[in-house]
């Protein structure tokens, strides 16, 4: 499995699957789930998130990637920073998101940095918790993770964080 980090914007990524930071309500919001809805087709998406209805803090759903290039979309919902009690569910977003994308057997997988926008989570924590579960996993079908960064900071910790590991 091989582990990429790059810059760029998330919905042209031509992946199995691309991951939406979204919130639990499934409903369009800002950020990257703004960008994705947008992307994808605001009403087919809206309407098949509103047929699974809610996805709790640290789970992930999945759905039709619709006019993406992606084939799916991968929501997950990180926690709205809080302190150290956060963490837990940053890790498990990133976990539920890999193996959910395992159960489909996908291969391919682009992964924005989930909880570091407008729910306020601390980068440099956020990405030693992103490449800690990346690395960690243990895939049966995926063969490339895209972590795909917004900002030089975020590309420059992941860098950071995963030359220290090897
Ligand atoms: N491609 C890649 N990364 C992006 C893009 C993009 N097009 N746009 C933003 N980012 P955020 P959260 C980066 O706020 O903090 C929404 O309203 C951004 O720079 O999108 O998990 C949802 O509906 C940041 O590093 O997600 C929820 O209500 C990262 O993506 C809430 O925001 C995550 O920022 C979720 O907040």
């Amino acid at each position: 499995m091989k582990v990429k980090v790059e810059i760029g914007n998330i919905v042209n990524y031509n992946c199995d699957a691309i991951v939406n930071a979204a919130n639990s309500r499934l409903m369009a919001g800002g950020g990257v789930c703004g960008a994705i809805f947008r992307a994808a087709g605001y009403e087919e998406l809206s309407k098949e998130c509103m047929s699974i209805g809610w996805c709790n803090t640290g789970e992930a759903v999945i759905t039709r990637g619709y006019n993406l290039k992606a084939k799916y979309i991968i929501h997950t919902v990180g926690p709205i920073y809080n302190g150290n009690e956060s963490s837990k569910y940053l890790k498990s977003a990133y976990y539920n998101t890999l193996r959910l994308a395992d159960e489909y057997n996908l291969k391919s997988i682009a992964i924005p940095s989930i909880s570091t926008g407008i729910y306020g989570y601390p980068k440099n924590q956020a990405s030693k918790i992103a490449i800690e579960e990346v690395v960690n996993f243990k895939a049966t079908s995926l063969e490339e993770i895209i972590l795909v960064c917004f900002d030089n900071e975020t590309y420059d910790l992941y860098m950071e964080e995963l030359n220290g590991r090897y």
